[in-house]
């Protein structure tokens, strides 16, 4: 089946899908994302990252070409449009195509945001990761200052991947200031004497709306919290690791720089709250 996208207002085959070389998220990064994951054809936490969004949009003085409840007519009929189950959806909105490449913003009057939207099918609730639990290296954070703004400029975080793959591990922890900031494309956490530890949320890092969900749960189930900073050496000395993503949910760190975390296998909170997670996100989704 070929897959259908959605591109400024039309559904259309993902082979027929275009956008403008002028388009200022091709020629300058100047652009948001969001990924909402869907489980049993519904979509997780919508609101959540529907919020997050405009925060992006109103943080860069960019508009949005629709309203939420469009948004989430779009998303509903290409999850119906491609028949899936389970994965995730990726939208993208940027400052549009202008006439020309100039690098002040177009009046928003004249040049609409471009709007894109499509699906992709992944075994999100049994992902093999979960089971094995997966390895991280540390590298510097050298992103820029705003990583609040879920923008679309990864190339430092692909680069990140990319450092991790030839060190034979699956990804990567950002560090700054002898502090880990968050992975690559998700929040990282340790655990230590029962306690989730994870850097609290500032301009630093993205507030993920898995890590909200994850954090709210873990404290409705009487385990403790605390948002700070930590080094890699503490997070190796941990009990567990983890990380949380829309397209991870919550995924073990069994290795860091080549370190041995806790027993070298999923921990037992990361896994309860892997658990709870999902079973919250199957019930809410909508
Ligand atoms: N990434 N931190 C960074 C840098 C991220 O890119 C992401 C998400 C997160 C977790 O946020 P959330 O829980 O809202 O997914 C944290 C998405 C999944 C991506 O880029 O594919």
């Amino acid at each position: 089946m070929t897959r259908t996208v959605y591109v400024n207002g039309d559904y259309v085959p993902e082979a027929e899908a275009k956008i403008s070389v002028f388009d200022r998220g091709f020629l300058m990064a100047d652009g948001v994302y969001e990924v909402t994951s869907v489980l049993d054809g519904k979509l997780v936490d919508f609101d959540g990252h529907a919020k997050r969004l405009e925060r992006s949009l109103t943080e860069l003085d960019m508009a949005s070409p629709v309203t939420i409840d469009e948004l989430l007519e779009i998303h509903r009929e290409l999850v119906r449009l491609n028949d899936l189950t389970e994965g995730g959806i990726y939208l993208q909105i940027t400052r549009g195509a202008p006439v020309d490449r100039d690098f002040a913003f177009p009046d928003p009057a004249e040049v609409p945001s471009s709007l894109v939207l499509f699906t992709q099918s992944k075994n999100l609730a049994n992902a093999p990761a979960a089971t094995t639990g997966i390895s991280v290296i540390s590298i510097d954070d050298l992103r820029w200052a705003r990583r609040d703004i879920k923008t679309v400029q990864l190339l430092y975080p692909s680069m990140g991947k990319m450092m991790a793959k030839k060190a034979g591990a699956d990804d990567a922890w950002m560090v700054e200031d002898g502090v880990v900031t968050e992975g690559t494309s998700n929040n990282a956490y340790i655990v230590k004497g029962g306690k989730i530890i994870t850097r609290q949320l500032s301009n630093d890092i993205l507030h993920g709306i898995t890590r909200a969900a994850v954090l709210r749960l873990a404290k409705e189930a009487q385990m403790e919290v605390e948002e700070r900073g930590f080094t890699i050496a503490e997070a190796q000395e941990a009990d567990e690791a983890f990380i949380t993503s829309a397209t991870t949910f919550v995924q073990p760190v069994v290795k860091i720089d080549g370190e041995t975390v806790g027993e070298g296998k999923p921990g037992r909170i990361a896994l309860r709250l892997r658990e709870i997670y999902i079973d919250e996100s199957r019930k809410k989704a909508i």
